[in-house]
């Protein structure tokens, strides 16, 4: 049994991934309407991937008997300004979601939630790598700039990421 501390905690974990998902989400529709298809397709697939985070939170708390409550997701942004910026963007945010689970974890450890602590061994990995990647993207846009042909190769390299929280990516490379 889960207890209520570590709950409450995980369920506003479960709104944070929600969020997540909004952001890259309307971040995939802002790339459509500037006509870069690739990057579209790399913020749908990361919008995903945040939605499966936070199913993983939601069936944990069921597994432990706990009581999932959901609570109202912010509204995103529609505007982000140029590719670069929309990466930065993307950076913070995921630096605010370990910072999230990295608190969440401590919680777990102070409570002597053990089970909870395993489970966030995994996000504690994965925000290793979504801020990797985010890096990683912001320094070659930086590098090649907001337009021109350096531009649109890099569109096509991040369209091959595959939906749906699968393997796969172009330079870019997924979250
Ligand atoms: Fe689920 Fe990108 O944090």
């Amino acid at each position: 049994m889960i207890g209520k501390s570590v709950q409450d905690a995980i369920n506003n974990q479960i709104n944070m991934e929600f969020l997540s998902s909004y952001i890259y989400l309307s971040m995939s529709a802002h790339f459509e309407h500037e006509n870069l298809p690739g990057f579209a397709r790399w913020m749908h697939a990361q919008g995903e991937e945040e939605r499966l985070h936070a199913m993983k939170l939601f069936n944990f708390i069921n597994d432990r008997g706990g009581r999932v409550a959901l609570q109202a997701i912010a509204q995103p942004p529609v505007e982000f300004g140029s590719p670069l910026e929309v990466f930065q963007k993307a950076l913070e945010h995921e630096q605010k979601v370990s910072a999230s689970i990295n608190a969440l974890y401590g919680l777990a450890a102070k409570e002597g939630d053990y089970a909870a602590q395993v489970m966030l061994q995994w996000f504690i990995n994965e925000q290793v790598e979504e801020e990797k990647t985010a890096t990683a993207i912001v320094e070659q846009l930086k590098r090649i700039g907001n337009d021109g042909p350096a531009l649109l190769i890099l569109d096509r390299e991040m369209g091959a990421r595959k939906a749906g929280g699968e393997e796969g990516g172009g330079e870019g490379g997924e979250a």
